[in-house]
């Protein structure tokens, strides 16, 4: 057996039902909140992250799946959404086609992280973003959208946090005023902070070694670095947020490891799922679409873990009301009778199932009860005769003789009216 590679996984039947699920239930929110799906290329120009994601990032730094082909070129698998979007948006104009540029996207993301419980190396993400809307209102709507997303998928025991990161206009001053806090101390700093202190210092918030904690803990508040037009923006996002009555707390720590936010950025962590507990994170991000050679647009948007989703809802959230019904039959003509019935069951928008081997009644109904059949319905010579069909109803057993043409209509009203 050649085994699946370290970090990526399926996801087989059982499971799945909660994938479908989450998908289910988000394509139906984006659609409520204006958003149209895109679907991308998993495979990019490397260039495109190294630009977009940031060249200070761990993810360009050590965990892009990148190669050249056999044509020459530097290949990423996308190791997040963003950049792609941005670049669908620029490449198609899509502000001429869309009023207002909605989009969302599903679909496996690669980094070459270590495998651990909720992290893996093919990951898979929703993703959101908004094109063109400077005002603080939409930051608080996209707010709402995930608040109402973990709301929907019943996952409970969790916390929004937001923070405001500033712009190029008032970051230079935070970075100067973190270096400055250091001091001397950046020697005691592993060697990731000591290389972030030099090339971009925010990302000293990323770290996750214990022994650097106590020091970052001292470390200066972005909030308390904003500019004015930050300030108000950020303050406006707050009582946006009062305004949907959406609970949260601030957290100058949370800077996001992406290097395109600017002002408002924001994560959801669930309380089950172990130490990767981020099941969502966004922001704002003004600068890229230009950065990236498009018009001067500003974004926004978030990307929620659908693994992480997964691990964080309620046990009973796969179950997706299946009514399966089994046709079970006795002797060749009624075997023929049979697959009739159940090609008609299968056109009228019924899961029917039967037993392929001619086995006897008895190794059939068997099947039926693994299949967890609400219903089997009988034909043999007796019902052929009659013109009639026998149902069982495989909870009560109870049965029940229904003339082959009224049959569908049997069916479709006891799976629609739930009464299996
Ligand atoms: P991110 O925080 O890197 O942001 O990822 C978003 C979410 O993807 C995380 O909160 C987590 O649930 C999930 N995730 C990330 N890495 C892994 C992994 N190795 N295994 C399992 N799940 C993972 C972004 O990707 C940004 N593009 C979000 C965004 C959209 N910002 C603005 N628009």
């Amino acid at each position: 057996m050649i085994p699946a590679i370290r970090g990526t996984h399926d996801i087989l039947p059982g499971e799945v039902e909660r994938w479908q699920r989450v998908e289910d239930v988000s394509r139906r929110l984006f659609e409520r909140y204006g958003y149209a799906e895109v679907r991308t290329p998993v495979i990019e120009r490397e260039e495109l992250f190294a630009k977009g994601t940031g060249e200070t990032t761990d993810i360009v730094q050590k965990e892009m799946y990148a190669f050249t082909d056999k044509g020459g070129e530097r290949i990423t698998l996308r190791p997040e959404a963003t950049p792609s979007l941005v670049r669908a948006f620029v490449e198609h104009s899509l502000e001429q086609s869309m009023p207002v540029p909605k989009i969302y996207l599903f679909g496996p993301m690669f980094r070459y992280e270590r495998p651990q419980k909720g992290r893996y190396r093919q990951f898979h993400q929703l993703d959101v973003e908004v094109f063109g809307i400077s005002d603080p209102a939409i930051d608080a709507e996209v707010l709402d959208l995930a608040w109402a997303l973990v709301t929907e998928l019943g996952i409970a025991n969790v916390e929004l946090v937001v923070n405001s990161v500033g712009c190029p206009a008032c970051r230079p001053a935070f970075s100067e005023a973190l270096v400055k806090a250091l001091g001397e101390d950046v020697g005691r700093l592993c060697a990731d902070c000591q290389r972030r202190a030099a090339t971009n210092p925010l990302r000293i918030f990323d770290c996750k070694v214990a022994q650097d904690q106590p020091l970052i803990d001292t470390l200066p508040h972005s909030t308390d670095y904003l500019c004015e037009s930050c300030k108000a923006h950020f303050a406006a996002v707050e009582r946006h947020l009062h305004v949907y009555g959406i609970p949260y707390r601030l957290s100058h720590r949370l800077v996001r490891g992406l290097d395109y936010y600017t002002r408002t950025t924001f994560e959801i962590l669930a309380g089950n799922i172990g130490a990767q507990n981020a099941i969502l994170g966004g922001g704002r991000y003004d600068g890229l679409v230009k950065q990236l050679g498009g018009p001067d647009r500003v974004g926004i948007g978030f990307a929620a873990g659908i693994e992480r989703l997964v691990l964080a809802m309620p046990e009973e959230a796969g179950a997706h009301g299946r009514v399966p019904i089994f046709v079970a039959s006795m002797g060749e003509a009624a075997r023929d009778s049979g697959i009739a019935l159940l090609r008609d069951l299968r056109r009228a928008g019924l899961e029917a199932h039967m037993e392929y081997e001619g086995r006897s009644i008895k190794s059939q109904m068997k099947r039926a009860d693994r299949l967890k059949a609400a219903y089997a319905l009988i034909i043999g010579d007796n019902e052929l005769a009659r013109g009639e069909v026998t149902v069982k109803n495989m909870r009560t057993s109870e049965q029940a003789q229904v003339p082959r043409a009224g049959i569908l209509d049997y069916c479709r009203a006891r799976v629609s009216g739930g009464q299996e």
